[in-house]
């Protein structure tokens, strides 16, 4: 089966601009598309290109994938598997029904609420809520913490019921879900449908600064549809009827960002926004000659990564991979990293392990048997969970086991490299 379409002259999914191309990862599975050893044969590949708006700079990806082929019953990621990410959405939260749920009987929509890993503080407190999530498996995740949920793709139809049945939207917010609906006109009208009017729509996502800064080449896949800028998010946001109000940098995930959208006129801008825009322009994020500088960079980490793996293949050790997220797909399938240069991956979550990861089929494994038979160097996949990992699997670190990354750059922890585990 292919989910590729025919090459067509870009246009920009958004404003109709024209888009010229910052790179080509070539062909790519479904990102979070596990799959069973016996249906490997069945498997679904894109063309993954990703490139930049001339008008409204707005990096997004060549191909659009259906979105029911991303998101439905049995999509794997969980959200709650990092206590990181759990307190930083409690902390969000927290401070949410603090400062702006202080009216009677507020109300709260969350667009993409996964597991519920925020909304779980947000009922805790007694908050009226609602969060939608097209993923059946991780929104009963979420009911079962005693969240409301409605099992579906928001648009303006969902937004326009939601409102009839229980009024506007003091809040509504999104995490790392908004840069993956690329049918984002709809979105937009939804939330001016749903949002009160001296409402506040606060979303979270990847941040392109950090990503082309740290060469985090692999927060590009299918899910990513936009790769969004503050000048990108402004002048989506303008185009449909909003205003940018505030933003502020996070650290999660790499480096994300969170903007706050109002009605024109409702919020009085934060005074980091001009910084922040300052910061973009010395970046060259709106100019596509800079951002090709990325695609060396990226073509740089596969040749040293595979020639990494290769030697220590040729030398005899052993090595896996720790974390089968979404980000690995780009890389093991852009550098063509199979078992035989990676034997499986460890991660905690259920719903992944006892599958192979896509299009690179390497089996994952509990990370309870991880230290059954310690292989000699680790690929840290779930980089952006570092000191978490780190921190847990202290005993394989401390027997001599070296972790490898590969951003920025391809390199291997505690210095020891390839002569301390010889
Ligand atoms: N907010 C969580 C989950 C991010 S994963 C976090 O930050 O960790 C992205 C989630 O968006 C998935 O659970 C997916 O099912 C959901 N999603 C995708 N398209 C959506 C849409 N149109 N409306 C609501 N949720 C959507
Ligand atoms: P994440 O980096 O959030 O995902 P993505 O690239 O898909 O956005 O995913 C982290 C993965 O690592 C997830 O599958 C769970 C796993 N994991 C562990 O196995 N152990 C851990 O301690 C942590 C924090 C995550
Ligand atoms: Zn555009």
């Amino acid at each position: 089966m292919t989910l590729e379409t025919p090459p067509a002259a870009r246009t920009c999914r958004l404003c109709g601009g024209s888009v010229s191309e910052i790179f080509d990862f070539g062909r790519q599975p479904v990102s979070n598309a596990f799959v069973k050893a016996e249906d490997t044969g069945r498997e679904a590949f894109h063309h993954l290109a990703v490139g930049i708006c001339s008008s409204c700079s707005m990096v997004q990806l060549s191909d659009e994938l259906p979105r029911e082929a991303m998101f439905h019953e049995d999509y794997p990621y969980r959200s709650s598997e990092s206590a990181l990410m759990r307190q930083h959405f409690e902390a969000f939260a927290g401070n949410l029904v603090r400062t702006e749920l202080t009216g009677p009987d507020p109300f709260v929509v969350e667009i993409g609420c996964n597991d519920g890993i925020m909304l779980k503080t947000v009922s805790d407190h007694g908050v009226r809520h609602l969060g939608v999530d097209p993923s059946r498996g991780a929104a009963e995740a979420a009911a079962a913490k005693g969240i409301d949920v409605r099992v579906d793709f928001f648009e303006e139809s969902v937004a326009r019921e939601i409102r009839q049945a229980h009024g506007r939207a003091d809040v509504i917010f999104s995490a790392n879900t908004f840069s993956h609906i690329s049918y984002i006109d709809s979105i937009f009208r939804g939330i001016d449908e749903l949002l009160a009017d001296d409402g506040l729509f606060v979303f979270e996502d990847r941040y392109l600064g950090d990503i082309v800064e740290k060469n985090y080449f692999d927060q590009i896949y299918d899910e990513h549809f936009y790769l969004f800028s503050l000048h990108s998010v402004r002048a989506m946001v303008e185009r449909f009827g909003f205003e940018l109000v505030d933003a502020q940098r996070l650290a999660v995930h790499g480096g994300a960002v969170r903007y706050s959208v109002a009605r024109p006129g409702a919020r009085k801008p934060g005074t980091a926004l001009p910084r922040l825009f300052a910061h973009e322009r010395d970046l060259g994020l709106n100019d596509r000659v800079k951002l090709a500088r990325f695609g060396v960079n990226i073509r740089r980490i596969r040749h040293d990564l595979v020639a990494l793996l290769t030697e220590l293949k040729g030398k005899g050790f052993r090595v896996a991979g720790y974390g089968a997220t979404s980000k690995s797909a780009t890389v093991l399938n852009y550098c063509g990293i199979g078992t035989d240069l990676v034997e499986c991956v460890y991660d905690s979550t259920p719903e992944k392990q006892g599958r192979l990861t896509p299009g690179s089929h390497l089996p994952v494994v509990a990370p309870e048997r991880f230290a059954e038979d310690y292989p000699d160097y680790v690929v840290l996949f779930a980089w952006n969970h570092a000191e978490e990992i780190l921190a847990k699997e202290q005993a394989f670190t401390a027997q001599g086991g070296r972790w490898i990354l590969y951003v920025p750059d391809v390199h291997v922890l505690g210095g020891g490299g390839l002569a301390a585990a010889a």
